[in-house]
């Protein structure tokens, strides 16, 4: 796939600048310098008579050449969004979905999960699975994802060369786990910290980790507070220091783990406060799930500015409880969406928005029902769709860079086809209630409940192109 110097895409453009704030515009043309990647500008009620000449690039003040252009021209149940963030998945753990959901976290771990974890110590293992992995999760529309390996080195250095083939922009972690774990997937606490040392070296090369124009970075990741000692967790928040790296874990998914973290940390005042006393709790920190948490949890949460990863679909499958988003969002705690692979059983982060919304309302209807009933708004399609792209983006530490189609951002887009052949999305609506008035460009059903249905109701099918930096990485 050549890429050219620049794009320009006309058509419907949507997004969500803001918790609550569906943008459509649904006349534009946005225009992409491949060069660097960027979104360089964009107009709104486009006269059809401009043509893509017009366009100037905001990075060097030049009129473009049109022949550097290519038009993209957007069909009629076409519209361009920005790319799906996946703020939580395990890479490893695709070679089990959908199987395994008959337990809760700690027995699923030991029954299931570090057994295959184990198997990548094997790397053509991991050469092959990985190359599937990124295919999929690519297919699905996701552009950027935080993807958690396995102890060891080899098979995560090629998990972040598969991804970086593959064009995708991701935080790769080096799992580490050096206490309660069973002997064939352990490391010592030496290991584990020289490992994971060695593994941001690799990835990184004479990179920055904060240099957000770098695709794949590592991330570092003690596996929970259950399988990593006070010595690991504290070389772990050394490192993350040292080298200015994002992190990522887990916290309070389920009651029995959370009672154990406790258990194995008597001093500290909650969950979050273990993770913060080894310095990994910042802003660029993403703690999945945060089902069951305290107060304390709460604050700390708040105060360091770490962000949450909200995995409904494996809150569900392992009967962890559910995540309370509302009350985070009122907090001013940043949420993306989490898929959890394979605790999750989908690595869809449409299908994450949808279970969003049946975990929002669950909690709503059995809070009414226990009569503690707290008044909060489900959560709608377009605040649904705010946690996928800018929510996640901000859990990423990446607010200024992703999740909206603005000017100075990076193409990490979608071109979203509802009208293909045997879309989940119906072509033939009713009119009544939902007939909107149309506008010019606009279909017959408006854009803002055609964005409603690709939330409830689109797949894999409906992606018809994934772009990352300004670079088509998939089309159908
Ligand atoms: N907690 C520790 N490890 C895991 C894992 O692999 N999946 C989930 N869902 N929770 C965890
Ligand atoms: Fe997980």
């Amino acid at each position: 796939m050549s890429t050219p110097e620049y794009y320009v895409f006309r058509g419907c453009l949507i997004d969500t600048p803001e918790l609550g704030t569906l943008r459509i515009r649904h006349n534009a043309a946005l225009g992409v310098s491949c060069r660097n990647g960027r979104i360089i500008g964009v107009t709104e009620q486009l006269d059809p008579s401009v043509s893509s000449g017009s366009l100037v690039d905001a990075w060097t003040g030049n009129k473009v050449d049109e022949s550097a252009i290519e038009t993209v021209n957007l069909g009629s149940g076409q519209f361009l969004m920005p790319g799906l963030i996946d703020t939580h998945t395990h890479a490893p753990q695709f070679t089990f979905l959908g199987l395994g959901h008959d337990l809760p976290l700690m027995e699923w771990l030991e029954k299931y999960t570090f057994k295959h974890e184990s198997e990548f110590q094997n790397p053509s293992l991991a050469r092959t699975a990985y190359k599937d992995v990124i295919q999929r999760v690519i297919r699905g529309g996701c552009t950027m994802a935080a993807y958690f390996g396995t102890i060891h080195l080899e098979a995560n250095c090629i998990l972040a060369e598969t991804i970086r083939e593959a064009g995708q922009r991701a935080f790769v972690g080096k799992v580490c786990m050096d206490v309660n774990s069973p002997a064939y997937y352990s490391e010592s606490t030496e290991e584990s910290l020289q490992t994971s040392e060695t593994f941001v070296r690799a990835v990184l090369g004479e990179n920055n980790a904060d240099d957000d124009s770098v695709l794949v970075r590592p991330i570092i990741t003690p596996r929970f507070v259950p399988t990593c000692s006070d010595r690991c967790l504290r070389g772990l928040g050394e490192l993350a220091h040292k080298r200015n790296l994002a992190v990522q874990s887990h916290l309070c998914e389920n009651p029995s783990e959370t009672a154990f973290a406790k258990e194995c940390f008597p001093e500290a005042a909650s969950y979050a406060a273990i993770y913060d006393n080894a310095g990994l709790l910042g802003p660029r920190t993403i703690m999945a799930h945060c089902v069951h948490m305290s107060d304390d949890d709460m604050r700390l949460m708040r105060e360091s500015g770490a962000g949450v990863s909200h995995c409904p679909n494996s809150n569900f499958a392992l009967s962890s409880g559910i995540a309370d988003v509302r009350r985070f969002l009122d907090q001013g705690i940043p949420v993306g969406l989490g898929t959890d692979v394979g605790a999750g059983y989908t690595p869809s982060i449409i299908d994450a928005m949808r279970m969003a919304a049946a975990a929002n309302r669950a909690l709503i209807a059995s809070s009414r029902d226990a009569g503690t009933e707290v008044k909060q708004a489900p959560l709608n399609a377009s605040e649904l769709l705010f946690l996928a792209t800018q929510g996640g983006a901000r859990v990423m530490g990446m607010q200024s860079q992703l999740g909206s189609l603005d000017p100075g951002k990076f193409f990490d887009a979608l071109v979203v086809d509802l009208d293909v052949p045997n879309s989940p999305v119906p072509s033939v609506h009713s009119t009544g209630a939902v007939l909107h008035h149309q506008q010019n460009g606009e279909p017959e059903l408006g854009w803002n409940l055609r964005a409603e249905q690709f939330v409830f109701l689109a797949d894999d099918r409906n992606i018809a192109r994934v772009y990352v930096a300004g670079k088509l990485i998939h089309s159908l």
